[in-house]
């Protein structure tokens, strides 16, 4: 299937120039920096011819000039323009690609050359994205087509993936992990020679673009590939087993960043059944990758998956904390632990992870999931990136000056939303999860009005309506779809399995842990220290806020209270009220954002404009689905009637 060059489809501008010059040395010639640069200026000032130095220097002419400035951190660049001249200088080849990115934005954006300069170096040290792409070419959660890397068991190394490598790079994406976290099938054998040439190959293109290349291993390989009869982490066998192997893959794949690790968790093999534990799992994986420079990510999403309803006092939302607590400190200096950002399973509404306050002597990132698995599964549209930046920005650990997330956290991670459908993400509009996901993570203090305004413009061009339209969609579109399916931090009513569309008790009396315990009187579950305690997992201010219902913040209210329906919100509004007319103004939030998208008819690609409507009106026929079906939940076992009268189904 062909492929959409998405924001790095350059526009031409209004230029008449005829010669745009890029100077530099020989080594930055060979450079993705100046390939990239090349291609865009023919694209963009198409009358022109782009040469590599010239000797003629007139004004008809537009020089750029690039180098490596050695003093700057390697992913640092500077620029200033202006419009004749322009010089780009960063810390490393791959600082001068995101100052090359960087100034070909700001152009497309400013229609022209322009006069600005510009400073930067990325919030965040490792920007990654986690693709749960099998080896069969499906994807995990995948709502985009299937796997760009694994075509029928075979790693595919083409031209899409080079479009992906510079798509990612563009907004400053500098990890990827190619394979599911749960390791399936052929995967396993990417650590035998199967896959090795092919990893080279595509190690090799991430590098050139700024990214390191990583694998998640079958904890189990020892014995899966290796035909041992043992993966203990503690077994010398074992051990050796995983030098000689990172050893070979490591040379013979230099890019290689390392492993992701899913372990002992949903099924997947780890240390539990040797009686070890997760710090001699991921500090023997450590030490095998170590001599590379290698890096284990390990996840903390561990718990309980064999739950009974019926037991009130195991909690899912503790598992994490009161897994790898215990562990601070034992972890090597190359293990980063990587949390999801909120203590369930990337709900609409979750507290942050109480681990991000907790865990003080271990290297821990964040990891967010772009693909709408829960919300939406990019029919609905829904923009993380706000919810991101507030996860990001949440005050954390106040024993610390600066103690957000974003500065506790040494990366961050997301569950990529990407497959090979013609627009790479399903909708065209979810494509602005992804950009603004890389755009956040270089520049965490980038407004968000202004990200919306600038991915639209990249992606549609500068019609001001539709600017105006995607954008005013975009903002509003996470609240809306929070309101129509589970407000007050709820979570979990959705369909078992596939997660999509309401089942208000689909997970009540199952085994994940996943309850809102709704009965005549009350809903929620009671977390607090008379509870299940898991409030007590904060740090003392947070814990005193969340602890009472007084002072819960209404969004996570049932998250962490049993409350009676009507039990008023710090809104003033009951808590039944609230549901009810979350539903409706969330439907109705929804029905306007599909007017204004059918109003730009004409204005988008058509393509484009039918793909979009065509997944609004999906958006719509579930949304009223998730409001008839919840309200009347809600109504049928309260009995309290909709104050102002709405029609619920009963
Ligand atoms: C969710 C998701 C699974 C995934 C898991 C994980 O539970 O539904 O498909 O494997 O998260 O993050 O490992």
């Amino acid at each position: 299937m062909g492929f959409s060059k998405l924001w790095l489809e350059h526009k031409k501008l209004a230029d008449t120039r005829k010669r745009v010059i890029i100077s530099c040395d020989h080594t930055l010639k060979d450079s993705a920096a100046f390939d990239e640069l090349k291609t865009a200026m023919r694209t963009m000032v198409p009358d022109a011819i782009v040469l590599w130095k010239s000797e003629v220097f007139d004004d008809d002419s537009y020089l750029i000039v690039l180098s490596v400035h050695p003093e700057l951190e390697a992913e640092e660049y500077n620029i200033a323009a202006s419009s004749n001249i322009t010089e780009i200088c960063g810390g490393s080849e791959t600082g001068v690609l995101y100052g090359v990115f960087a100034f070909l934005r700001q152009t497309a954006l400013a229609g022209g050359f322009a006069s600005f300069t510009e400073s930067a170096k990325p919030s965040q040290p490792l920007r990654m994205l986690n693709h749960w792409d099998n080896a069969d070419s499906t994807i995990e959660r995948g709502y985009s087509g299937k796997s760009f890397f694994f075509v029928d068991d075979e790693l595919a190394v083409n031209e899409r993936t080079v479009m992906y490598a510079r798509l990612m790079a563009s907004v400053g994406i500098n990890g990827v992990v190619i394979n599911n976290v749960n390791v399936r099938g052929k995967a396993k054998r990417l650590l035998a020679d199967d896959y090795a040439d092919r990893l080279e190959e595509l190690g090799g293109l991430f590098g050139r673009y700024g990214i390191k290349l990583f694998i998640c291993p079958d904890f189990a390989a020892p014995i899966t590939v290796g035909g041992l009869d043992s993966a203990d982490p503690l077994d010398d066998k074992v051990i050796e087993w995983w030098n000689g192997c990172c050893k070979k893959l490591f040379t013979k794949v230099p890019n290689l960043g390392g492993f992701l690790v899913k372990a002992d968790s949903e099924g997947q093999p780890g240390p539990f059944a040797y009686g070890r534990d997760h710090a001699d799992g991921a500090n023997m994986l450590a030490r095998a990758v170590r001599p590379y420079g290698g890096t284990v990510i390990w996840r903390c999403f561990v718990y309980n998956c064999t739950q009974d309803w019926r037991d009130l006092n195991t909690d899912r939302a503790r598992s994490g904390y009161d897994n790898f607590i215990p562990l601070d400190g034992r972890f090597d200096d190359n293990v980063i632990l990587q949390v999801k950002n909120g203590p369930m399973d990337f709900q609409v509404r979750e507290p942050v992870h109480p681990l991000f306050g907790a865990m003080k002597h271990t290297k821990i990132m964040a990891e967010f999931q772009l693909a709408q698995e829960y919300t939406g599964q990019q029919k609905h549209v829904c923009w993380l990136v706000p919810m991101i930046r507030d996860i990001l920005a949440f005050g954390t650990r106040h024993d610390l000056d600066d103690d957000r997330v974003s500065s506790v956290v040494c990366g961050v991670a997301a569950v990529a939303n990407t497959g090979d459908d013609y627009c790479w993400t399903g909708s065209e509009l979810a494509a602005a999860n992804l950009y603004g996901y890389g755009r956040l993570l270089f520049c965490e203090d980038i407004d968000m009005e202004q990200l919306a305004e600038e991915w639209a413009q990249l992606t549609f061009g500068e019609d001001e309506q539709v600017i105006a339209n995607v954008k005013e969609i975009l903002l509003g579109s996470h609240k809306a779809y929070e309101d129509y399916t589970v407000p007050l931090g709820m979570g979990w009513m959705c369909k078992p399995n596939h997660h999509y569309g309401p089942d208000p008790w689909g997970y009540e009396f199952d085994r994940w842990g996943t309850y809102n315990r709704a009965d005549r009187d009350s809903v929620g579950v009671d977390r607090s220290m008379s509870g299940t305690g898991y409030s007590g997992q904060y740090s003392p201010a947070w814990a005193e806020v969340y602890g009472s219902p007084d002072s819960c913040p209404d969004e996570l209210l049932l998250f962490f209270h049993r409350v009676p329906y009507t039990h008023r919100l710090r809104s003033g509004k009951t808590v039944i009220q609230h549901i009810y007319d979350a539903h409706f103004e969330g439907y109705e939030k929804a029905e306007h954002f599909a007017k204004l998208w059918a109003d730009l008819e004409g204005r988008v690609d058509e393509q484009i404009f039918k793909n979009v409507s065509a997944r609004f009106e999906e958006q719509l026929r579930c949304a009223k689905e998730w409001r008839d079906i919840v309200n009347t939940f809600f109504h049928r076992l309260s009995g309290i009637d909709d104050e102002k009268g709405r029609k619920i189904y009963n």
